[in-house]
């Protein structure tokens, strides 16, 4: 097995990152004393306590809650560096974040405040520790298309601040093809598609993003495996799976670590990467990520190295700062 601090060492992407999924219980009770917000816990440690997700729905109605504390532009700038400085700890060296817009324009917290907090915190990151960013848009799947193109619309002034357009949220019953119209838009706007993909969902959802969104990644993506067949499409068209083994585990996607096929894949020859997803909620950055699935499955340097490198080749990142790394 691959040693710790090599692991810490090896130049890392972040690919699969929720930024309200980086905001510990610590910073969510500072910003709701900035914010005179009341949260329905009394202590870190009982809203800690409250971590425990049956599924993924369990685990969205308390990240949803607590996003409710970020209002000023200060408060998502504060969250993106904590996750930065969490970042330069661990060997990360690029990170492509998503932040869920909706979830923060329903409570009349504008665009421009979002943006403006997560952008500045992205070039400050840049100066102390020199992490590169690529910013991913991400759309609720649980709310209409018709949201989502208006979503579209407001941040169309931004066009130039981010990438790439995802979709998350409650999987199960909000397949890709309810999305496959504003995703064209996304598309003509230059911009890339990705969409979480085979976490609850079925195989077929892992199908439908990439013949109706054309997404050129799959987020988690794991039940391919019910799917032979387009197993060996994901090998063949090499198509980046950001996996997150850590909330797979929490959100009760694999019963136990040991359990967990990521391994089984990147021995299959599938581009497969390691990500945290929402690492405040989940108990661990992108290095405990890593270092749970060695410990559970194992992990040979090769084999880390290979992980480290397909993090680097499924990033949105310019080809020579790609030279530079690999
Ligand atoms: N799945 C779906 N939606 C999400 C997730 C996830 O893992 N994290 C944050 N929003
Ligand atoms: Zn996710």
């Amino acid at each position: 097995n691959i040693d710790t601090e090599l692991l810490r060492a090896l130049p890392k992407a972040e690919l699969h990152l929720h930024l309200e999924g980086t905001l510990e219980p610590e910073l969510m009770f500072a910003l709701a004393e900035r914010n005179e917000i009341t949260l329905p816990y009394d202590s870190v440690e009982a809203l800690r306590d409250a971590y425990e997700f049956g599924n993924l729905q369990d685990f969205l109605n308390l990240y949803y809650q607590g996003a409710a504390v970020l209002q000023s532009e200060e408060d998502f700038y504060d969250l993106t560096l904590a996750y930065l400085a969490r970042c330069a700890e661990d060997g990360v060296v690029h990170v492509e974040p998503f932040f869920d817009p909706q979830t923060h324009t329903a409570r009349a917290i504008t665009m421009a405040c979002q943006f403006r907090g997560i952008l500045r915190a992205l070039e400050e990151g840049h100066k102390r520790w020199g992490i590169t960013s690529r910013l991913i848009l991400s759309f609720l799947r649980h709310l209409s298309e018709e949201d989502a193109v208006v979503t579209l619309q407001q941040a169309l002034p931004w066009r130039e601040h981010f990438v790439a357009v995802g979709l998350d949220s409650s999987e199960k019953g909000n397949p890709p093809e309810k999305f496959q119209r504003v995703f064209d838009q996304v598309r003509a706007l230059g911009l890339k598609a990705v969409a979480h993909a085979g976490e609850e969902g079925p195989a077929d959802y892992i199908a439908q993003a990439l013949d109706l969104l054309k997404v050129v990644r799959i987020d988690h993506g794991v039940r391919c495996t019910e799917d032979e067949q387009l197993v060996k499409r994901l090998i063949d068209q090499q198509i980046p799976l950001t996996v997150c083994p850590l909330s797979n585990v929490r959100l009760k996607v694999f019963s136990q670590m040991s359990d967990h096929n990521i391994m089984q894949l990147l021995k299959r020859g599938m581009c497969v990467t390691i990500n945290s997803d929402d690492p405040a909620y989940f108990g661990g950055y992108l290095l405990d990520n890593f270092l749970a699935v060695r410990d559970a499955i194992g992990m040979s340097k090769a084999e880390a190295v290979q992980l480290a490198r397909n993090s680097l080749t499924a990033s949105f990142m310019d080809s020579e700062t790609l030279t530079q790394h690999l």
